[in-house]
């Protein structure tokens, strides 16, 4: 689907769905009365026959202009507002997804977007963008006779023909390119996206975006004694990766490299300690956050913010062959730090151990200002969390803030988890320095608590995204299947401090 801006007054647009939001209240704004008046007064009059009430947030009213108007149908969508003041982001965004969505459902070809209402405001522009690019992807998948969408354009209009309206315009594309792209890694099976394949992704973004790409092999590992990511991947017949992607900007920063660090595994059957069936089946998604991290740094490389990036992905596979390895084994870490394997399930921490080490080193340069992790790490953040917010956690609390504040922004919410000092010698082992597990309680807090032992004491931040990365079923502006959830937030993030 491409998107557009055109200046027309809505009234004057020629489209098969003209979507208008209408806010709760007095500020119904100008382009409601008009189209009614253009009507005859017929739209809100059979919407108050109906009794529907249009400006509940999310509900939406369909009318058929029978050629009243260049539009063939007019949809109004309550975007809410009135005392809680102007809609959010995440109210447009939402907006046009349930807009992209009715298009698409009565199989329109054109569609415009109203954004007359909030159109000073380039944050709503950017945020209509979003939406609607994020509600038109399309799984590829392997259908033979699958039906590509009909819907080839969408008309923003309304929106002030400022630059600062295309610059925001565009931001929004950028945003929900880069979501789409981890979406199609996310939803590719395991046997397409291998270590291997995550490496040339990764080596592909070097020419088209002028990223600094390195891919650590099998005996890159051996050499730098990269122990516990060696000993997940030694149960597969693919070898692992540790990738670094690397956004240094024009002019020098003034500022410390930020580095963003992804879970890799590109299947995760649990090794040894196998996966029942049902939790199995669902593990081609534990790569999210590698995906993530890849969308950002493509989101980053364009929108060229004034601060060194560095991007990490830890891959593996983890499966179960003779040659895996076995709880009761003992890793011996880059960090130098020995782990006890009780669960070989519990496997993303192990191989973020090494990322983490590597990533806080800065590998010969300056070590980061600052470390970000995005995991799909335990099963227990749903339990704690639900499926609509990603649990955070950390050894700076002001980063942990950082990372809300901007969750809110980008509809990506997140609650902080404790990392409970009082826990922490329940990782102690007899063996070892570490186990890789906890005593049973408190999952996604004993994950965090571990990977902090790898962040040389820098300021950290861990996102269990294990709850948040995948829709089993359609959301606003999230098509079933793999969200591509942390992309916008890794680069607001990274926009906010260079800000500062
Ligand atoms: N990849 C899983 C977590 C997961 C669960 C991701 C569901 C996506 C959906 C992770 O590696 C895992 O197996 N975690 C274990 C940890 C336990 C062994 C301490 C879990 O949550 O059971
Ligand atoms: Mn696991
Ligand atoms: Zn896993």
């Amino acid at each position: 689907m491409q998107l557009q801006r055109e200046k027309a007054a809505p009234q004057s647009v020629r489209t098969d769905l003209l979507a208008i939001p209408v806010r709760s209240g007095s500020a119904r704004g100008p382009d409601l009365a008009a189209l009614d008046r253009a009507v005859g007064g017929r739209l809100l009059d059979e919407a108050r026959r109906r009794r529907h009430d249009i400006a509940k947030q999310g509900s939406v009213f369909v009318y058929q202009t029978h050629g009243d108007l260049p539009a063939e149908q007019i949809a109004l969508i309550g975007v809410g507002g009135e005392g809680k003041g102007p809609p959010s982001a995440e109210a447009w965004r939402r907006f046009a997804g349930q807009a992209v969505d009715l298009a698409r459902r009565s199989r329109c070809k054109t569609m415009a977007l109203s954004v007359a209402q909030g159109a000073t405001r380039a944050s709503t522009i950017e945020a209509v963008a979003e939406g609607a690019l994020l509600a038109s992807y399309q799984v590829r998948g392997y259908k033979t006779a699958a039906k590509a969408s009909e819907l080839k354009t969408c008309s923003i209009v309304g929106a002030s023909p400022s630059r600062a309206m295309a610059e925001a315009q565009e931001r929004g594309r950028v945003l929900a390119e880069a979501t789409c792209f981890a979406r199609d890694l996310i939803n590719e099976p395991a046997a397409v996206v291998t270590p291997a394949h995550l490496g040339k992704v990764a080596q592909s973004m070097k020419k088209e975006f002028g990223l600094r790409v390195r891919v650590l092999g099998l005996q890159d590992l051996k050499k730098l004694g990269m122990g516990a990511i060696l000993g997940v991947g030694q149960g597969s017949i693919h070898e692992p990766r540790l990738i670094e992607l690397v956004y240094s900007p024009a002019r020098r920063a003034k500022l410390g490299p930020v580095a963003l660090v992804g879970k890799g595994i590109t299947f995760d059957s649990g090794g040894l300690s196998l996966k029942p069936p049902g939790n199995m089946e669902i593990q081609k998604r534990d790569m999210a956050g590698a995906a993530a991290v890849l969308g950002a740094m493509r989101a980053i490389a364009a929108l060229k913010p004034p601060i060194e990036v560095r991007g990490y992905v830890a891959s593996a596979e983890n499966m179960p062959d003779g040659g895996a390895y076995r709880p009761g084994d003992v890793l011996h870490t880059y960090s130098g730090k020995t782990v006890e394997v009780l669960n070989t399930d519990a496997e993303g921490r192990l191989v973020l151990a090494d990322a983490l080490t590597w990533a806080a080193q800065g590998a010969g340069a300056a070590a980061p200002q600052c470390i970000v992790d995005l995991a799909t790490l335990t099963g227990a953040v749903t339990v704690a969390l639900g499926r609509s917010v990603a649990g955070v956690m950390g050894s700076d609390g002001a980063l942990v803030r950082q990372l809300v504040d901007v969750g809110r922004e980008t509809g990506e919410p997140m609650w902080e988890l404790p990392l409970v000092e009082d826990y922490r010698p329940a990782l102690d082992s007899p063996f070892a320095d570490l186990k890789n597990i906890g005593d049973g309680t408190a999952g996604s807090i004993f994950g965090g608590l571990f990977l902090r032992e790898f962040t040389g004491g820098l300021p950290w931040a861990h996102i269990d995204i294990a709850a948040v990365a995948y829709a089993d079923k359609a959301q606003p502006y999230v098509p079933r299947g793999a969200v591509g959830w942390g992309v916008r937030s890794l680069c607001g993030l990274v926009e906010r401090m260079a800000r500062r």
